[in-house]
């Protein structure tokens, strides 16, 4: 039971969607029809569909016969079901409608929002139950969909989807460009993906490539060098990889996320472009969802942990083989420490917010998608590894994509079939050893989980405590990588002074840094002890991207002293209009305290 969608599929289910959309920038609507394929059980006498926000002309059915159809009441959560009566055999309903202007899955960007500043841009996000603000569907990751699109766009633009393209030109039609899609595999409508804009594109290999504007691109092809590499990588450990081709797109600065596994077409920030390929980890993250996630996918949002767990640890596996690993050991040391910080935010071991199977009832999916299904769920996967050995345990692995391919499971069914796969015919990995239970259903994070361990690390460690003494000579960083650098400021002591953070900023010059994550853990460092040098680079770096992960800390850091709170809300309101509706709703209860 998907507690965050009306749908009731075991009456009548949606199997396919034919859109057939113009893009017009400037109304910000999407304007025209969803062609919906049912199945239904014989006596089903109406389909329910998720919808929020939207506009509803007409609904008729294959004969072009008017359908009678019911808008129920709005919840500020999951939106509002449109009832459709369905007159005996009908298996096929056109829904006119539009968008609004508000969409929550859709960001309209004016051309000033954009890296080339000339063209406007529109992508959407849907994930976890927005799909339903730009498409009158059944929004559950239960209820798996194939679709078909044709999309018309302003001329100079170029639409691209989660889907396979088939016409990449375009093709020139009355009043712009349209542009036609088709995928094949069915997935669940999260994973429906649009975006619209100035788009160049670049081979990275046979069956890899990236989008992006053309003030972007040849950065990003820098960037992502090794993605087919990846792929291959993935396709060993997992079993073949079942989409086709494997692209990414760049957006503009304001993409809220990291990176969002849409099938075929992984959308990713600006601000993985480090220029040294040091945060690619993000695309291997990307690219493992193309098993664990789109292929088996969390059957609710109450088993997220399925997709991003399993996810989390196949990153590491993809980028052991690919950096070696000392590498990947960096990589473990830190997602460990983002897991211990996390856990205490939400309130420490205790908290229920901190269980792998959470408890969504009467609230927000969003509330879910914290550190903990990620990294205690990786962390789940490691010790199973260990437990039974690695060669077993990739075996099992490529069996549960085999199983499960192109289905929706809960955690349930995930947990049968590791115990009879995986734990039966072995005495030593009895569920009472692994605590299993536990795991999955308790706060915290068990004691039986793996340590990380990164020699490499330590040694940054050992620098970071001495640097500041009396007459020390600063480490020699020549070799660092991102990793030792950002564990060099995750481990310096608690208390430092404003003069030493002047010294550290002088020798290392970290105000300055373009790589984005380490520039926002020494952001952090600042405001932690008022560095005031910092705050000019601070307002720029919450004015010029707009990725969550980025912004929420620093504002609530701001917010939590006097001296920072009017800076944060001078900032926040001008930066606001630039930000993502998933990042204003994040926000305007810390800043606004709405
Ligand atoms: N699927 C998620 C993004 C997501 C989660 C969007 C929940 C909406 C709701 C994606 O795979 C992801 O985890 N992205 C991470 C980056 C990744 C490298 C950990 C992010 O955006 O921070
Ligand atoms: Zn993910």
């Amino acid at each position: 039971m998907d507690i965050h969608s009306y749908a009731r599929p075991a009456e009548a289910r949606v199997t396919n969607v034919a859109l057939d959309l113009r893009a017009d920038f400037d109304r910000r609507r999407l304007v025209g029809t969803a062609a919906l394929s049912v199945d239904r059980a014989p006596d089903a006498r109406s389909i329910v569909l998720d919808t929020r926000d939207l506009i509803i002309h007409r609904v008729t059915d294959h004969a072009g016969h008017e359908l009678a159809h019911r808008l129920g009441q709005v919840d500020a959560i999951i939106g509002c079901p449109l009832e459709i009566d369905l007159p005996a055999a009908a298996q096929q309903i056109a829904i006119d409608y539009e968008t609004s202007p508000q969409a929550a899955a859709l960001q309209w960007l004016s051309p000033e929002q954009t890296a080339g500043r000339r063209q406007p841009f529109l992508y959407s996000q849907g994930q976890a139950i927005l799909t339903r603000t730009w498409i009158p569907t059944q929004d559950s990751p239960g209820v798996r969909q194939t679709y078909t699109a044709r999309i018309i766009v302003p001329a100079p633009l170029r639409a691209v989807m989660s889907a396979e393209s088939r016409t990449p030109a375009g093709r020139e039609v009355p009043g712009g460009r349209a542009f036609e899609f088709r995928l094949d595999q069915p997935v669940p409508p999260y994973l429906f993906a649009l975006a619209v804009g100035d788009l160049a594109f670049r081979e990275l290999g046979p069956r890899t490539g990236v989008y992006a504007e053309p003030a972007t691109v040849d950065a990003a092809a820098f960037e992502f060098a090794d993605v087919e590499q990846m792929v291959t990588a993935a396709e060993s450990l997992l079993g073949a990889y079942r989409w086709g081709r494997y692209d990414l797109l760049v957006l503009p600065p304001s993409f809220p996320f990291g990176g969002m596994e849409n099938p075929l077409l992984t959308f990713a920030t600006p601000t993985v472009l480090a220029g040294d390929r040091s945060l690619v980890s993000l695309v291997a993250h990307e690219l493992a969802h193309s098993w664990s996630g789109n292929l088996v996918t969390n059957a609710t949002w109450s088993d997220f942990w399925l997709n991003e767990g399993v996810t989390t640890y196949v990153e590491h596996r993809i980028m052991e083989e690919l950096y070696g690993t000392e590498h990947a050991d960096m990589l473990a040391v830190l997602a460990r420490r983002d897991l211990l910080e996390e856990i205490d935010r939400l309130g420490g071991p205790q908290s229920r917010d901190t269980v792998l199977h959470v408890d969504l009832r009467g609230r927000d999916p969003d509330d879910g998608a914290t550190r903990i299904p990620y990294d205690k769920g990786a962390a789940l996967m490691t010790l199973l590894e260990h437990t039974v050995g690695r060669d077993r345990f990739d075996a099992f692995l490529k069996s549960y994509f085999d199983r499960f391919a192109f289905t929706s499971i809960e955690t349930a069914t995930f947990l049968d079939f590791l115990k009879t796969r995986l734990l039966s015919d072995s005495k030593e990995a009895d569920s009472a050893r692994l605590r299993l239970h536990e795991w999955v259903f308790e706060p915290g994070l068990p004691g039986n989980a793996m340590e990380p361990k990164s020699a490499r690390l330590d040694r940054v460690a050992a620098a970071a405590r001495s640097c500041l003494d009396d007459g020390a000579r600063g480490p020699d960083t020549s070799t660092w990588t991102t990793q030792e650098w950002l564990h060099f400021l995750n481990t310096l002591p608690e208390h430092v002074s404003i003069a030493d953070l002047g010294r550290l900023d002088e020798m290392f010059g970290f105000t300055t840094r373009g790589n984005s994550e380490v520039l926002f853990a020494w952001l952090r460092i600042a405001l932690k002890h008022r560095y005031l040098a910092a705050m000019p680079a601070l307002e720029r770096f919450l004015t010029r991207q707009g990725r969550r992960k980025f912004l929420r800390p620093l504002f609530e850091d701001l917010m939590a002293t006097d001296w920072g709170r009017p800076i944060a809300q001078r900032i926040y309101a001008q930066a606001r209009p630039g930000y993502h509706a998933v990042v204003t709703s994040t926000l305007d209860p810390i800043v606004r305290g709405a």
